[in-house]
């Protein structure tokens, strides 16, 4: 199976971009918050890759891990009080100086494990230094919420700058040249008519403007890879449309290789190549922008669907007599998470093996992954 995967990536464009088998855990309270387990999936080069699933899924926590600030931040929000959660961060820091894993030890540990290829160097394997110059420079990010990351109390136009100066070690770029990025990616995300060298304060600008200047941001560093958490959540629709067209301009244009994570199928269908969806911490399917979008083959993908259908969806849902409804009963605690398939306690297609074996992962035809048991017996699906 591997080696079919790496045939067809010769064939269609080198990987920017491989996880392979990323687990990521939490501490709480409640013990350890299983967030992602066992995910693997690549980017092309000059593709954009969409990271699509319900909330609480694990979306951001993949960002996290590829942008190696998963373990700081995990550690920072455990109840620093336990004493249990402190034992395990301390065993994670100690089986990582030896090179070992859980399954070396025996014991599920909080933090990151696995395999993240960025332009074929292991990330996971890079010291502190050395991600610092990948990350916000060749990466970039645009997070989910924008309230913490834009300072208050500096002018929107220096804020914007800062990013390009802080990865000019070596003071190539004359203060011209980033004045004219600035305003160039300030007028990409519509706020071209903001006059930078005025006082203006980001707690002047909206939520939706402050989004914009995050992706604008993330633009100017002139990334190779760049990770949008919810893009445009804060935005209308008009905006969103345009903004969207004008990143996907810049991808054409520059090469530009993406991870966008979304709940918003339309925002994916309009901007993603290739589909992944998660549930509880699983990615349970991975394919092409249609496939996924009008004939998944995942009972998840298809009843996530079902559950937010676009205007587009509901008339085909109505002609096609399928069932419009929610997904009956709730997520998985990742805190507990069941045996078998993630999905096997809301899915109607359930039958003994589902609650007790983990499906694997697998190709079930060129490009396209899936992790099903009864994968040739369920009924054909089609949006
Ligand atoms: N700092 C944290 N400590 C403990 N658990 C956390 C922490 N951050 C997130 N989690 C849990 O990890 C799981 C995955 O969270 P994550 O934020 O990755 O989901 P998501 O798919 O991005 O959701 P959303 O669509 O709501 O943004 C959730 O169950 C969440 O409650
Ligand atoms: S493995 Fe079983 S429970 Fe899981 S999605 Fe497939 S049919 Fe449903
Ligand atoms: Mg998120």
């Amino acid at each position: 199976m591997m080696d079919m995967f790496h045939i067809m990536s010769e064939e269609k464009g080198e990987y920017i971009l491989e996880v392979k088998g990323l687990h990521a855990y939490y501490t709480s309270t409640k013990g350890l918050v299983k967030a992602v387990r066992d995910v693997s999936f690549n980017v092309r080069e000059g593709e954009a890759v969409g990271i699509f699933g319900e909330s609480g899924s694990g979306k951001t926590t993949i960002a996290l891990a590829i942008l190696g600030i998963f373990e700081d931040i995990a550690k920072f929000g455990s109840s620093s009080g336990n004493e249990e959660n402190r034992r395990l961060w301390n065993e994670r820091m100690k089986v990582k100086k030896k090179g070992r894993s859980m399954a070396d030890v025996g014991e599920d540990l909080p933090g990151v494990e696995g395999e993240i290829f960025y332009k074929g160097k292991d990330l996971l394997s890079l010291s502190d230094k050395e991600f610092r110059k990948i990350r916000g420079a060749e990466i970039t990010y645009v997070p989910q919420s924008t309230t913490r990351s834009l300072n208050p109390y500096t002018n929107i136009g220096l804020q914007t700058a800062e990013a390009l100066w802080a990865h000019d070690d070596d003071d190539v770029l004359y203060e011209r040249e980033v004045l004219r990025r600035v305003l160039q990616a300030l007028d990409l995300v519509e706020l071209g008519d903001v006059d930078i060298r005025k006082a203006l304060k980001p707690k002047e600008f909206s939520m939706g403007e402050d989004q914009r200047i995050l992706i604008a941001m993330a633009l100017i560093m002139n990334p190779a890879f760049i990770i949008l958490d919810e893009p445009t959540t804060a935005l209308d629709v008009g905006v969103q449309h345009r903004i969207m067209e004008a990143i996907r301009i810049m991808k054409e244009k520059m090469n530009l290789s993406m991870l966008i994570i979304s709940n918003d199928h339309g925002l994916l269908a309009d901007s993603a190549d290739r589909i992944g969806v998660m549930t509880g911490g699983k990615l349970v399917e991975f394919a092409d922008v249609v496939t996924i979008l009008k004939r998944p083959s995942h009972p998840f993908t298809r009843a996530f669907l079902l559950s937010n259908p676009s205007m587009e969806m509901m008339r085909k849902i109505r002609e096609k007599g399928l069932l419009l409804r929610g997904i009956p009963g709730t997520p998985p605690d990742l805190t507990n998470t069941p045996q078998g398939c993630i999905f096997h306690q809301r899915c109607e297609y359930c039958v003994d093996i589902c609650k007790e074996q983990e499906p694997t992962y697998r190709e079930i035809e060129p490009d396209h992954w899936l992790a099903c048991h009864r994968f040739g017996e369920l009924p054909d699906f089609e949006l």
